[in-house]
């Protein structure tokens, strides 16, 4: 399982890298548009310097000729940028023709198995399965992740990836990749949150305390 960060934001970015588990990042129009100043241009360019790995860039056209001249405009800004396209027929034409052209693409906002497939034999490099989302309206997530799976098992020549998005809490991680997911992207306080355990704290304040009373019971040393 590997991990993807879902933002725009450049400073968690920059400190998610510096934790050194980061594989890729997704953004999409709602996360650009959240943030303040910058461009979309200049964020996807920012993000690619930051992490090395696959940065999804989505496209806003509704028709498959605009999300074709996006996807191409998007691939030129650096080798890692992936087109994310929604998952609909005129998606699937685009990913369909981005891919022989050598363009990878995310297919997002997929909700049921047959997107999936659709989405794989057009030549998607990833689907991103939108978990949380369907979680909200009392679907279950982990098994459309399950049932993606089983279907690409069975046929060989699919490569696509599976990749869980709209994760809410850190066991959509590890239920993802139980499930079969090959990468979960996920919000910034989500990862932070993986890293938390009341256990932790209280083992590391109480070792500390010991190191520090053994310190201060220790006689100096006689040549102090
Ligand atoms: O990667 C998809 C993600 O950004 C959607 O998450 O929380 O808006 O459902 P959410």
């Amino acid at each position: 399982m590997k991990i993807f960060l879902d933002t725009a934001n450049l400073g968690e970015i920059r400190e998610a890298a510096r934790w050194g588990i980061l594989s890729g990042v997704t953004t999409n129009p709602t996360l650009i548009a959240r943030e303040e100043g910058a461009g979309f241009e200049e964020t996807i360019r920012a993000i690619a310097e930051m992490v090395d790995g696959p940065i999804s860039a989505e496209t806003v056209s509704q028709d498959a000729d605009g999300m074709v001249a996006e996807g191409v405009e998007y691939a030129a800004w650096h080798p890692n940028v992936i087109v994310k396209v929604p998952s609909t027929l005129a998606g699937i034409e685009a990913v369909s023709r981005l891919a022989r052209r050598g363009i990878r693409c995310n297919v997002t906002l997929v909700f049921n198995p047959n997107q999936a497939l659709l989405a794989a034999l057009a030549g998607a490099f990833v689907v991103s399965p939108f978990i949380g989302r369907l979680e909200d309206i009392s679907h279950d997530g982990m098994e459309l992740i399950r049932e993606i799976a089983a279907v690409f098992e069975l046929d060989p020549d699919i490569e696509t990836r599976i990749l869980s998005a709209s994760i809410r809490h850190p066991r959509h991680i590890v239920e993802s990749a139980l499930a079969g997911a090959h990468i979960a992207t996920c919000p910034f306080g989500v990862l932070r949150q993986c890293m938390r355990h009341p256990l932790t704290d209280s083992g590391n304040a109480a070792f500390l305390a010991d190191w520090r009373a053994r310190q201060e019971s220790d006689p100096p040393d006689q040549d102090e």
